[in-house]
């Protein structure tokens, strides 16, 4: 695309995000925990959930369509992915946080994801 093209798609991307968004994580954030959210190999949350967007979802947990307007609360929901046991000791809900099964930081996108839904 040459110098000039690439400088003119990183000033639209760089407006996108300046408008419109100002108060919602980084499109690349969302981006990152929706593909570990919806991948086998990671969060696989469709496994068990109803995700918007997402194929084939498993119906062992609750739908996460509007999960912000339950939770408003993002530290609610980090809580929820470092270690549902606390909140329910039977969960079938694995404790992604506590077992390391993503890291503090596919946690955080993942979170940012969920926030948009
Ligand atoms: C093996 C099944 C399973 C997997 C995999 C799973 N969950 Fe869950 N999840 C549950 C169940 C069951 C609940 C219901 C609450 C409980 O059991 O304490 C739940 C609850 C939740 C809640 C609270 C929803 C509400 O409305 O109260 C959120 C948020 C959530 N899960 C997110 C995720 C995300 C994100 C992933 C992937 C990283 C994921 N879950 C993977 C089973 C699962």
């Amino acid at each position: 695309m040459g110098r000039f093209g690439q400088k003119l798609a990183a000033s639209i991307v760089g407006a996108v995000a300046a408008s419109g968004m100002a108060f919602a994580a980084p499109a690349d954030n969302v981006a990152k925990g929706r593909a570990i959210a919806f991948s086998t190999a990671q969060g696989n949350c469709l496994a068990c959930h109803k995700i918007p967007g997402g194929e084939l979802p498993g119906e062992i947990g609750p739908d996460l369509a509007g999960l912000k307007t339950r939770y408003p609360n993002r530290a609610d929901i980090v809580a929820i992915l470092q270690d549902e046991t606390r909140r329910n000791p039977l969960t079938a809900m694995p404790p992604f946080g506590r077992d390391r099964l993503l890291t503090q930081q596919e946690i955080q996108d993942v979170v940012d994801f969920l926030e948009t839904l």
